[in-house]
């Protein structure tokens, strides 16, 4: 677990983080009883991974999970792994655990109209959250990530919703969801770790605390570009290890500030941005083509370009 053993060294150069400091007694699984109202599924432990063939794509998917842009570099365009959204490694419930997953497709997603295998649900994690390419189906990152939410599904029936899946629901906010406020929720409760600037912040070459928006975020297309998603995700999860300490209200207004940033295109951009809300963004959880600061989210001009994938690594398929 990178994040976890790193984060203290790099708190220890990081002032204002007063009673974060006592970082163990927060990890974020003591929240996981939290996320849900029925007692989730307890996914099978490391040591059930087995011996033989099997188990070998089960290691490799759960090293892509943590490493993609190490492990599956030809389809990652960003600096964000799997993880980081879907914490201790696709385990925690109340943050979109892969064994919740597993169970709940084929699915119909209204996001591409129609019904959809597991594998085509991963694929279009690499082409919105990871900002890169989708691996084509049956590719063996796709097999491997397949194999390792199998194994941990391992157990649960499978066609139904398991309780822990996704995200825990909340409330709608009190108020209007609120850019200003928000900016002083993330100064105060989350720039420590994510930058003032939201970019992240490395040590020795890796990524400690990951990017919140800018070039090397998820674009313009992925699920927590959706205010609600973000809202939902940073209320269960954020201040890392401190899930459920942000009101309702604050979790909206921050979703809506860090929702409101320079990020990568939207892969399925048309060439005009009013057209292109009014395909995929025609909601009030997108801040795509609206105006803050005086530019247009999604403008060109402003934007960083999807699916940046690694040259040399996009001509070694299956890397
Ligand atoms: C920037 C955060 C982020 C990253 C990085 C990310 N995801 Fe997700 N993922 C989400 C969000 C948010 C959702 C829920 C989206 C929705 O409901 O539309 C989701 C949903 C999913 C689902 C469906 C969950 C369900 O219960 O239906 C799967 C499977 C998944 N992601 C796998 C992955 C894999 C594999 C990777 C890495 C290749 C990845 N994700 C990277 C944020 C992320
Ligand atoms: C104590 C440090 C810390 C604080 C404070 C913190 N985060 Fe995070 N955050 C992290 C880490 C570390 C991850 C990645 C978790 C992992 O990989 O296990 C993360 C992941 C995320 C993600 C998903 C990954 C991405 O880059 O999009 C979002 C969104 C997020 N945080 C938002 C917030 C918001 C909003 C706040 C303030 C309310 C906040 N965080 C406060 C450390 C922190």
């Amino acid at each position: 677990m990178t994040i976890r053993t790193s984060v203290p060294v790099a708190f220890a150069s990081l002032v204002a983080l007063g009673s974060l400091t006592d970082w163990t007694a927060h990890l974020p699984a003591a929240h996981a009883a939290e996320a849900n109202d029925k007692a989730a599924f307890v996914p099978p432990p490391e040591s059930a991974i087995p011996q033989g063939k099997f188990g070998d794509e089960v290691r490799l998917g759960e090293k892509i999970f943590r490493e993609p842009g190490m492990h599956a570099a030809a389809y990652v365009g960003n600096d964000l792994r799997c993880s980081n959204c879907h914490l201790d490694a696709g385990r925690l419930a109340g943050s979109a655990p892969m064994w919740g997953a597993y169970v709940s497709y084929p699915a119909y997603r209204s996001k591409n109209g129609h019904v959809n295998s597991f594998e085509e649900r991963l694929q279009g994690c690499f082409r919105f959250s990871m900002n890169g390419k989708a691996p084509p189906l049956g590719d063996p990152v796709l097999v491997a990530l397949e194999s390792y939410s199998f194994f941990l599904a391992k157990g649960l029936p499978i066609d139904e919703a398991p309780p822990g899946r996704g995200f825990p629901a909340l409330p709608k906010p009190d108020t209007k969801p609120d850019y200003n406020r928000g900016a002083q929720v993330y100064a105060d409760h989350c720039a420590a770790c994510h930058g003032g600037d939201g970019l992240g912040q490395s040590a020795d070459g890796k990524i400690v605390f990951p990017p919140l928006w800018g070039p090397r975020s998820y674009n313009w297309g992925a699920g927590m570009g959706s205010i609600k998603n973000a809202a939902e995700f940073i209320h269960a999860n954020m201040p890392l290890g401190m899930g459920g300490s942000l009101t309702p209200q604050q979790a909206w207004d921050v979703a809506t500030y860090v929702d409101s940033q320079v990020r990568p295109q939207d892969p399925r951009f048309t060439g005009n941005v009013a057209e292109t809300r009014a395909k995929f963004h025609d909601n009030p959880n997108s801040m795509y083509g609206q105006t803050i600061d005086g530019a247009v989210l999604g403008d060109p001009a402003v934007t960083p370009p999807a699916g940046t994938v690694p040259e040399a690594a996009a001509s070694e398929p299956g890397k």
